[in-house]
């Protein structure tokens, strides 16, 4: 196991009912912000909660974060934060309005002119101004991780941003929200929970045996659920466990100690910007090809994953390692989720080079856990998952 450092400040506030406890979270003397997204907050009811837990609080608001959060929407918020004087920021909303959040926290407090280099010069964020979340989609982590993801439309980028000041204070986790959650992003929430977990386990063996025994338990319990999830009834024991799951999936713990992969988002992230697909979906469409193209890298711990998540007994050690993409592939598409980008545009010709072009031009010369995926090596995935 490789040493490492953990702290993860996020409090969690986690059950049925939780969002009325939300203003024992927020400091007396604040003044709140509370961002959302386009609107379906006042749709399920969760605005409603949310501003009755908020009655003594002074807050103002700012909705209309779109999907995968866009610099300009995010820049007319910070407008509002520094003419309001706001002190407190609170997310109400999925992995979009949590990461929107999270730059806003971050551009509050930065000091140089033009907050987008915070995204393309990698500035880590050490402090920004405090914000809590109540989270209403169980996907990404966000809510309880450091991370964030902003898009630029105008220029057809997205990149990640982060650093140790921009874990959440406190995130209400209500496995309720889960109720009003249309199918396509309750989909999206486990294939991108699934590949998170596998991004820091499917590398080589460590002798982390306890984080590969976490990182499997998430994993049995997305592929226990996931046909539960599907129906159309809700079900309070599965919608806790999912949200959870996808918690326990990014919030750092199964990452400590051992190798981490994640060049299935970097090249899952282009794809977005290039056609807008849904980040869950984009995931879903590079990771065949990512593991059969890193097989001899990977089959260790691909075989370990096809006899434990599974159940593959027959083979030698290349043979459960293919099974188990092959299981993979099939666990997306149970979900209803194609994993060819092709079933998704038909203008995808000269998208392998084009990353790996853009690749090149941020010098990001070698990804994946061994720093060796080169950006012609990245092409060739790509092309492999049209
Ligand atoms: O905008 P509203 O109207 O709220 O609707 C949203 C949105 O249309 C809707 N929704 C959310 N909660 C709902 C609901 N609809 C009904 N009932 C509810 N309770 O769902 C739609 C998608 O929401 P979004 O927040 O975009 O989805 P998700 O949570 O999947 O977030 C995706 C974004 O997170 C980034 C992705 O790149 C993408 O930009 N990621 C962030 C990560 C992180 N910070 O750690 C890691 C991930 O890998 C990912 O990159
Ligand atoms: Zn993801």
């Amino acid at each position: 196991m490789n040493n490492f450092d953990f702290q993860n400040p996020t409090k969690i506030i986690f059950g049925k009912g939780q969002i009325e406890n939300l203003a024992n979270e927020i400091p007396e003397q604040a003044k709140v912000l509370l961002l959302y997204g386009g609107g379906s907050i006042k749709k399920n009811g969760i605005y409603d909660q949310v501003k009755t837990a908020l009655d003594k609080v002074n807050v103002i608001e700012f909705g209309g974060i779109p999907a995968n959060p866009e610099y300009d929407t995010l820049m007319e918020a910070l407008k509002v934060i520094k003419t309001e004087n706001i002190t407190y920021l609170l997310a109400v909303g999925g992995g979009s309005v949590i990461d929107g959040t999270k730059f806003l926290s971050s551009a509050a407090l930065y000091k140089g002119d033009e907050p987008w280099d915070i995204l393309t010069k990698n500035i880590r964020t050490e402090k920004g101004m405090p914000f809590g979340t109540v989270l209403t989609l169980p996907a990404t982590g966000s809510e309880m991780n450091s991370g964030a993801v902003i898009t630029r439309a105008e220029t057809k980028e997205k990149f990640a941003m982060g650093g140790p000041g921009l874990f959440p204070q406190f995130s209400i986790l209500d496995p309720e929200v889960v109720k009003s959650i249309p199918q396509r992003q309750l989909v999206n929430g486990l294939a991108d929970a699934f590949t998170h977990v596998l991004e820091q386990y499917m590398t080589y063996p460590i002798g982390a045996l306890l984080q590969d025994r976490f990182a499997e338990s998430i994993l049995q319990t997305l592929v226990e659920i996931a046909p539960t999830m599907l129906k159309d009834e809700f079900d309070y024991k599965a919608a806790s466990n999912f949200m959870w799951s996808c918690t326990m999936a990014l919030n750092g713990l199964i990452q400590k100690g051992v190798p981490t992969d994640w060049a299935v988002h970097a090249m899952g992230h282009e794809l977005t910007a290039l056609f807008g697909i849904d980040h869950a979906r984009t995931l879903a469409i590079i990771t065949e090809s990512h593991y059969k193209y890193n097989f001899e890298a990977k089959k260790e711990k691909l075989a370990q994953y096809g006899e434990r998540i599974w159940n593959i007994t027959e083979g030698s050690i290349g043979d459960k390692a293919y099974t188990a993409i092959e299981k993979t592939t099939a666990f997306f598409k149970s979900l209803g989720i194609d994993t060819k980008l092709s079933d998704y545009t038909n203008d995808y010709e000269g998208t392998a080079e084009e990353i790996a072009k853009r690749f090149t031009d941020r010098g990001w010369l070698g990804l994946g856990e061994h720093q060796s995926l080169s950006p012609e090596k990245v092409e060739e995935i790509v092309k492999m998952a049209y």
